[in-house]
């Protein structure tokens, strides 16, 4: 290879510790199989001279410049910015077009009758330029933050205080506490009511002015509640219900705590509310198949025993974490992706000041396996949409760092 007089290296990159992240995620920027480049060729175009920039300048004007534009900040949805981002990872996206690893039609086009010469050239231009400007959070384009789920079920279960207790612990005898039971089976349960089919015109009343979103928040709200048992008198024979309780387990849990979200929890429940729920199903006010026919055996005794119980049993918590905020999940992207998406190591993405349609289709690419990575792949499984949409406006907001090439004087 001719050696050049004087070469320039990306500063903001040398700046860092490589070497530390790549220690960290040894696997996270392996070349795709299908890309065949020597071990290290893709950092060639950190290497790049004056020379190869402006020989890559000509190739951007000719094939480039109409979509990412000469500048390589794009105006057209879908089409990434390319100005500042990192060297070695443009290369090998190119290199992945070019050989199907990565596809999209414009792009395969684009890239398919280019040296490798050309490629590392190009890639080396669109680094050496000044990135975007971020797109303000509050900007509509850049989407709305994502409102805390907890936070928001707490404020719709606000009118429910007054007879669930404060944290869903009951205070009030006939009133369920609704604290310990899974979340699943508190949106099912409010679901019915809703629609009728469990019976209670003041339930109904409550809940219908709440949208679904609002009963996942609630639901999720309750569950995350450190459970208590009911502050409500107990009457009945305890020792005699656990005799009878027997029955229950396989379904409710040995300690009436319920291992599956069918089956509520009955540890800690208020007692007379307990002693309802038995009478509704035996007399057909609550429907339930199965616990129709276990209810239908048991007098009134036996219901109140049962129900005192359960009701004197300790609740647990159901096993639900509260989701990760964007600013948490945000921690775990930067990790790869350098601090507000600035990458560090030439392989790897910078994700700052992107735009944000591409960004939302890229993480969307990844988790239907459209677009191949195993790093990202396993990233993106556990994101929702509204996640994507509030980690793409995170980034998009952040400001980018630029590389910048400094020249060493010649050896
Ligand atoms: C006809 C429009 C068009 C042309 C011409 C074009 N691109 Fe693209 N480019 C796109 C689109 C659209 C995408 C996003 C595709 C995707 O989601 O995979 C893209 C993606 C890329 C990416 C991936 C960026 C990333 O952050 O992963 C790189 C690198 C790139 N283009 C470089 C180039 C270079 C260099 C040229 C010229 C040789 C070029 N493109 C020509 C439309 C174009
Ligand atoms: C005026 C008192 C009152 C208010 C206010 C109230 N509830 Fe209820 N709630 C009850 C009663 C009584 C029952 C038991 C009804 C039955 O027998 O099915 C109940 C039952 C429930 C259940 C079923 C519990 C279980 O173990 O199956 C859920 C879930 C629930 N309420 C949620 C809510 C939510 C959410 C709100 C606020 C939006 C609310 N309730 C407001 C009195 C109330
Ligand atoms: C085969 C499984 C099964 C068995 C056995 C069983 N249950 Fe149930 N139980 C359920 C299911 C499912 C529900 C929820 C039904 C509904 O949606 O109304 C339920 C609901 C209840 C409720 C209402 C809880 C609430 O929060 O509203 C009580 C009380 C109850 N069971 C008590 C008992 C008792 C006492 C026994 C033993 C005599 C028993 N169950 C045995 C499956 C079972
Ligand atoms: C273990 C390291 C790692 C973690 C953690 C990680 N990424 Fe990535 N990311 C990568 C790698 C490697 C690529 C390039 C994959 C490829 O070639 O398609 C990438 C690519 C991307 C791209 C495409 C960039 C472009 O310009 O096309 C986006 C967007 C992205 N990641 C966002 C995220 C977000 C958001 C998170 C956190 C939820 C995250 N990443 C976490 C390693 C990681």
């Amino acid at each position: 290879m001719k050696r050049f007089a004087r070469t320039l290296l990306p500063m903001a990159l040398t700046l860092v510790s490589a070497t530390a992240s790549l220690a960290l995620f040894p696997d996270a920027v392996a070349q795709p199989a299908a890309v065949k480049l020597n071990p290290g060729a893709e950092l060639q175009p950190v290497y790049a001279t004056p020379q190869d920039v402006a020989e890559g300048k000509r190739v951007a004007e000719k094939s480039c410049a109409g979509c990412h534009g000469v500048n390589g900040i794009s105006t057209t949805k879908g089409t990434p910015h390319l100005a500042g981002q990192r060297p070695a990872y443009l290369f090998l996206e190119l290199k992945a077009y070019q050989v199907g690893a990565r596809s999209d039609a414009a792009m395969t086009a684009a890239v398919k009758f280019l040296s490798d010469d050309a490629l590392v050239k190009v890639a080396a231009y669109y680094t050496s330029l000044d990135p975007a400007q971020p797109t303000p959070a509050t900007s509509p384009k850049a989407g709305v933050a994502k409102p805390d789920p907890v936070q928001a079920g707490k404020a719709a279960a606000a009118g429910c205080a007054g007879c669930h207790g404060e944290s869903g612990v009951s205070k009030t005898p006939g009133m369920p506490s609704l604290v310990g039971l899974d979340p699943k089976y508190l949106l099912v349960s409010m679901k019915a009511y809703k629609s009728g089919q469990r019976k209670n015109d003041m339930m109904k009343t409550f809940l219908s002015a709440l949208s679904d979103a609002d009963l996942n928040n609630i639901a999720l709200y309750y569950a995350l509640q450190k459970p208590a048992r009911a502050q409500t008198p107990v009457e009945g024979d305890a020792a005699a219900g656990k005799a009878a309780a027997g029955a229950c387990a396989g379904c409710h849990g040995e300690q009436g705590v319920s291992s599956s979200a069918a089956n509520p929890s009955l540890a800690g429940q208020d007692a007379q509310y307990l002693v309802a729920a038995l009478q509704g199903y035996k007399e057909g006010s609550r429907s339930d198949e199965t616990m129709k026919a276990l209810a239908a055996s048991l007098d009134e005794a036996a219901i109140r025993n049962l129900s005192a119980y359960y009701a004197k049993l300790e609740p647990r918590a159901p096993n639900v974490r509260k989701p990760m905020s964007i600013a948490e999940l945000a921690v775990r992207c930067d990790r790869c992706h350098g601090v507000d998406g600035n990458a560090s190591d030439p392989r790897l993405a910078a994700i700052s000041a992107q735009r944000v349609d591409y960004l939302e289709n890229v993480l969307r690419a990844y988790q239907t396996g459209a677009r191949k990575s195993s790093a990202m792949s396993a990233m993106s499984q556990a994101l929702s949409d509204s996640d994507i949409e509030g980690l793409a406006a995170h980034y998009a907001s952040k400001k980018a760092r630029s590389v910048i090439y400094i020249t060493l004087p010649a050896k």
